[in-house]
């Protein structure tokens, strides 16, 4: 690995700072160096505030001549809620730039980069560009005009089994698996469940870390509107909506926000996910019952799925993972790859991404 590539790691690295706290804007790490040694380092603040080169640049008074800034993103160009950051790194005058991937955002995309080699400094694109993306699947995608990234999370069984056969799932993993589950929760753009889940378990579904961390918006699927006005997903000050099929809403006896996704009996789940992607989140959190993360499977919404399987047997009356009928033969499974496998405490985490849902997203 050259030395380039290992200065772009670390800014890389730096961006994970930015899990918990930029959202909606990208995960973004800076690194500025002399001679290979690092001078500053920086990383994307909370919306408003400094992106990665400002925080890093503000540290060495605005000034790097002869240096090298390595970048996660392209810098921007355009005046946002900050200014853009390729001016600021033109009067800092380094030497060179070098980015891991350019911005997706279509005001952006190539512009800042025009605008550096313009200004005489080198400009190196593509160092660890595969690592980059994988920091903002749901800003890329929404760059791309495309929707949400959806993950689901679901505790289970070694037999797959997510709750008794009379709806009782807590705890079936252990304390380091569900804070495991709370540092996903604080980097989602908002968090989904279901009527069911929330009637059986009444969650809270906040992100509750030692960091500083914004908390994720909540919607419940609720066609009937039966969510309680006492449920404890109200308890914090969050947003909480609830997507159902009536625009009624008790006559207004439920104080949250409504939204109807309705032209059936039950939650449009396409018109509710056109709806995430009009809110601009990037990552979208489900933790459901097996009715809602089977309905989101059979869509083919599921871009990524993360599994706790817990040392423990259930037997087959409990409750599955997918609530999905109608498969009859081997070549119409959902297939899956395993992205990541790893042990949690006493439990095993399996992230897996589907390799083909049959379905047109
Ligand atoms: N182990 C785990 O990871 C885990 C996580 C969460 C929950 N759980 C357990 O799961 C159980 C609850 O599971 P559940 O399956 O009953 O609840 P759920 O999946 O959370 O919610 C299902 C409900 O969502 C509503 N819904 C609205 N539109 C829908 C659509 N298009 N497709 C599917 N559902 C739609 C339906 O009720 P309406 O028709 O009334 O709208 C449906 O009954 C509890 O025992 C809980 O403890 C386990």
């Amino acid at each position: 690995m050259s030395a380039h590539d290992l200065l772009m790691r670390r800014a890389l690295k730096l961006a994970e700072n930015s899990f918990y706290i930029s959202d909606p804007n990208p995960r973004v790490g800076c690194v500025i160096a002399r001679d290979g040694a690092i001078i500053a380092e920086g990383w994307t603040q909370r919306a408003g505030e400094a992106h990665a080169e400002i925080h890093a640049l503000q540290k060495i008074d605005f000034t790097c001549v002869d240096a090298d800034i390595y970048v996660s993103l392209e810098p921007c160009s355009h005046i946002g809620r900050t200014g853009p950051c390729v001016d600021a790194i033109i009067s800092a005058r380094p030497s060179r730039v070098f980015i891991a991937m350019r911005d997706p955002n279509p005001v952006v995309n190539g512009v800042g980069i025009q605008k550096l080699r313009s200004a005489g400094i080198e400009v190196v694109e593509n160092v660890c560009a595969v690592e980059s993306a994988c920091l903002n699947p749901g800003f890329i995608r929404r760059m791309n005009g495309g929707r949400p990234y959806v993950r689901a999370k679901i505790a289970a069984t070694l037999d797959g089994k997510t709750a008794t056969q009379n709806g009782k799932s807590q705890w079936i993993t252990g304390h380091d698996a569900r804070a495991d589950v709370h540092k996903w929760r604080a980097r989602s753009s908002v968090m989904l469940t279901g009527i069911g889940t929330l009637l059986a378990d009444n969650p809270r579904l906040n992100a509750r870390l030692d960091a500083d961390a914004l908390q994720p918006d909540k919607v419940i699927v609720d066609s009937k509107l039966r969510t309680p006005q006492t449920a404890r997903i109200f308890d914090d000050d969050s947003r909480v909506v609830v997507a159902t099929t009536t625009q009624e809403n008790r006559n207004g006896s439920l104080s949250a926000e409504v939204i109807n996704c309705g032209d059936g009996p039950r939650v449009n789940l396409d018109r509710l996910v056109d709806w995430f992607t009009k809110q601009n989140y990037n990552e979208v959190f489900v933790e459901a019952g097996n009715i809602l993360t089977g309905a989101f499977l059979e869509k083919g919404l599921i871009d990524e799925l993360i599994i706790y399987l817990a040392p423990q047997v259930m037997g087959d009356v409990g409750r599955g993972m997918f609530g999905i009928e109608g498969i009859t033969s081997l070549d119409q499974v959902r297939k899956f790859e395993f992205s990541d496998i790893r042990r949690i405490g006493a439990d095993v985490r399996l992230i897996c991404v589907p390799i083909d849902t049959g379905i047109e997203k």
